[in-house]
């Protein structure tokens, strides 16, 4: 397979929640060294696979006090994110490396959030899991998406801008940042 090609499924398969279609990947990453990466939905069987992730991701409260620092609030978060959003995983064999979480803030707009496990930065996954968010908002049709990021934080930032994100608001170090997607009819 060679580096940047992506297999995509069809859009019933990208929204469904059945759990048999869940475990199927969305699409397959290939990083610059040629590795593949398995984009999924998060089925209720990854849920302890990614508690591991963040226990051992660093440095933690980094993303706007996110991921939050021990394993009980870590799997708090996590549930609230799955009972809200709708999350995708990147896995490298059976380990996540990676998680994005789309949450519905109501049927116009949702919160975009990612997190790449610092083993796995730099391979190009937070812009691939961000674009998939983009392509299921669409999907989804959300009229906007946006996020809310540090102002230091210049790798997200990046892929946001890259993606057509632009700024609306900087506070406190914090960079406010939305997608126009469509309107409603
Ligand atoms: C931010 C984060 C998601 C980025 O994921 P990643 O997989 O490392 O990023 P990618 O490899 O997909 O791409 C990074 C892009 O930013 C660029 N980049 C990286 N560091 C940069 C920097 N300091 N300044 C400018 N651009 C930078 C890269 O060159 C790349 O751009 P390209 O696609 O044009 O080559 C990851 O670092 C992370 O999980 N951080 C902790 C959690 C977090 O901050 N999440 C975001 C807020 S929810």
């Amino acid at each position: 397979m060679k580096p940047g090609v992506s297999y995509l499924r069809t859009v019933e398969d990208v929204l469904s929640d059945e759990p048999r279609v869940l475990s199927v990947p969305l699409t397959i990453f290939i990083d610059k060294h040629g590795r593949p990466f398995r984009i999924c939905r998060l089925g209720t069987r990854d849920f302890e696979r990614l508690v591991e992730m963040y226990v051992s991701f660093e440095p933690k409260s980094q993303a706007g006090g996110l991921p939050p620092t021990d394993e009980p609030r870590i799997r708090a978060w996590l549930e609230k994110l799955i009972d809200q959003g709708l999350n995708l995983i990147a896995k490298d064999k059976s380990q996540i490396v990676a998680h994005a979480v789309l949450s519905s803030i109501d049927e116009r707009e949702a919160e975009v959030a990612v997190f790449v496990h610092q083993g796995f930065q730099g391979l190009g996954l937070g812009h691939k899991l961000v674009t998939c968010l983009v392509t299921i908002a669409n999907l989804k049709d959300f009229e906007k998406i946006w996020g809310l990021v540090e102002s230091e934080n210049s790798a997200i930032i990046h892929i946001n801008h890259s993606l057509g994100f632009s700024t609306y608001r900087i506070s406190q170090g914090s960079v406010e940042m939305e997608l126009k997607l469509h309107e409603r009819k």
